[in-house]
């Protein structure tokens, strides 16, 4: 009877713990960015990005797609937001690279995440690149 306690209790004990780390880069993405950016990053992405990149609400198979599309997806998917930042501000709008400001690229990449359905929360993505290289493209 003793033993089956004891049995019982370390398979909670482990099982506790395997949730534990299953949590853990959950909690570390918790609010990649603030739904406000992700709105203002839309009214741009309209003017600014849509003639190439098409809506971000339904995949277009002609262009460019930044949604979770298995090109787009499959190569972001685990990298830094820092790249992504970094490539829009310095190469997009393709017609006019390096027109962005850092908290219009940050509006605009908060819409690409949103459209991505990755998750949104109180705290805002930053808009410098180098606080980005630990916060990856994830749910
Ligand atoms: C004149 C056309 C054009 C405009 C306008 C444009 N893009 Fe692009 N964009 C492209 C093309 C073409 C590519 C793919 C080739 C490349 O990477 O250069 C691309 C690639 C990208 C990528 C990388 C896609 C990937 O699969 O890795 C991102 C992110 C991006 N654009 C964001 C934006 C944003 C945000 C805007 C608006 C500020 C924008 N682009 C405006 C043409 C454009």
């Amino acid at each position: 009877m003793r033993t089956r306690v004891t049995g019982l209790t370390a398979v909670l004990v482990a099982t506790g713990t395997v949730i534990a780390l299953a949590c853990a880069p959950l909690l570390a993405q918790d609010a990649l960015y603030a739904p406000a950016q992700a709105e203002r990053g839309s009214a741009l992405y309209q003017e600014r990005c849509l003639s190439c990149h098409g809506a971000l609400t339904a995949f277009v198979p002609e262009v460019a797609a930044l949604l979770g599309d298995h090109t787009f997806r499959n190569r972001w998917q685990g990298r830094a937001l820092g790249e992504l930042f970094e490539l829009v501000r310095v190469e997009m709008p393709q017609d006019d690279p390096g027109s962005l400001t850092p908290a219009e690229t940050a509006d605009l990449v908060a819409y690409i995440l949103s459209g991505n359905r990755l998750t949104a929360g109180d705290t805002p993505l930053s808009d410098v690149p180098a606080q980005l290289t630990q916060v990856l493209f994830e749910d």
